[in-house]
């Protein structure tokens, strides 16, 4: 059921979680699918929901940086790194820590890491407020299908088998959040956001290691190929011939496609920012495939964005949902 975030449904949200039920909710990034990170029976739950292998591990949701101190003991090396990142928290960043405590074991798959998050939704922060100890909550998709940023989004994958999805309207930011390793001897990038390597750099006064998921074995098991993927096939446009694409085709572009004489070959038509700003078009991006999947066309074709900045988080989503490769998940 998707209900307001009314007073009312945050205390009937706060009962379900409590009580080892799952609860959807809004975060400035994508919608979360949660359960208390300290129930085994919970964090059980959202994989079976989500058909997601037991040894892909969930991020952790907590309230304030006062509230990790609970559940993490950060290494001197850790503690460093995080005093010249607090700042960007709450926020759409993941930091992973090396070790745990007080946390059900299945919420990282049994490995001593654990990846944190302080999300900045109002919602998201009543909400742990309320229940008063940590949240689970990965990306309120089925395993391997695009992040969902719209309550609607939720409800069309899991109709009534989720309890309660509190409605925040859009997600702003529309893209998962930046997830970070920060106990070894260099900071790594996981999973590129709009929290951008430049900026992370800068704050931390280190180069990042950035790997790329589909060029190195993965090094956390979100960095398989096809994740994010529409079921409509998809392709760069740079690597088509526009003059052998089927009829039934759509056609996403980061901003309006000067050409009308190409545009008009394709059924679809599908422009995420009107001025090609990367900000807009990480917010449109998922609602756009997931709209384009239910035309029934055989093919997308999507513009390529440049790698610098937001843009190698947009370009991360895309090379994954044109990869064919298959996967372990
Ligand atoms: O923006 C977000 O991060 C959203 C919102 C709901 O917070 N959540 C999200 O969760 O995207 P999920 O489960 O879809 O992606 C979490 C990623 C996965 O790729 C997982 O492999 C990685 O985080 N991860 C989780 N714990 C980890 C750990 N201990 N070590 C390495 N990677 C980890
Ligand atoms: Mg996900």
């Amino acid at each position: 059921m998707i209900v307001d975030p009314s007073p009312s449904s945050l205390a009937r949200a706060t009962e379900l979680l409590r009580r080892d039920a799952l609860v959807a909710f809004p975060t400035e990034t994508v919608y979360g699918l949660g359960a208390c990170a300290t129930s085994e029976e919970g964090i059980a739950k959202i994989y079976r929901a989500k058909g997601r292998p037991a040894t892909n591990p969930l991020i952790v949701h907590v309230a304030t940086i006062g509230s990790l101190a609970g559940y993490v003991a950060p290494s001197p090396r850790e503690e460093h790194r995080l005093a010249r990142l607090e700042s960007l928290w709450p926020g759409p960043l993941t930091v992973v820590f090396e070790s745990s405590r007080g946390l059900a074991a299945n919420v990282s798959s049994g490995l001593a890491s654990v990846a944190i998050r302080i999300p900045a939704h109002p919602i998201a922060q009543q909400l742990l407020q309320l229940v008063g100890l940590p949240l689970a909550a990965p990306s309120a998709n089925r395993s391997n299908y695009v992040s969902p940023t719209t309550a609607q989004h939720v409800y069309d994958e899991f109709g009534d088998d989720i309890p309660l999805i509190i409605d925040g309207g859009p997600c702003a930011v529309g893209i998962e959040s930046t997830i970070i390793s920060i106990g070894s001897s260099q900071v790594r990038l996981l999973r590129p956001g709009i929290i951008t390597v430049e900026e992370l750099e800068g704050r931390l006064g280190e180069k990042l290691e950035v790997t790329r998921g589909e060029e190195t074995r993965p090094i956390s098991p979100g960095q398989l190929a096809t994740h994010y993927a529409p079921r409509t096939p998809l392709v760069f446009f740079d690597e088509t011939n526009v003059s052998d694409i089927p009829v039934r085709s759509g056609l996403l572009t980061l901003k309006p496609h000067p050409s009308k004489e190409i545009s008009e070959r394709f059924q679809e038509v599908c422009a995420l920012s009107e001025h090609g700003d990367l900000l807009h078009v990480a917010r449109r991006l998922f609602a756009a495939l997931r709209e384009l999947d239910k035309k029934q066309l055989e093919l997308i074709v999507v513009e390529r964005c440049g790698s610098s900045g937001v843009g190698l988080a947009i370009l991360d989503r895309l090379v994954r949902a044109t990869t064919k490769s298959p996967t372990t998940e």
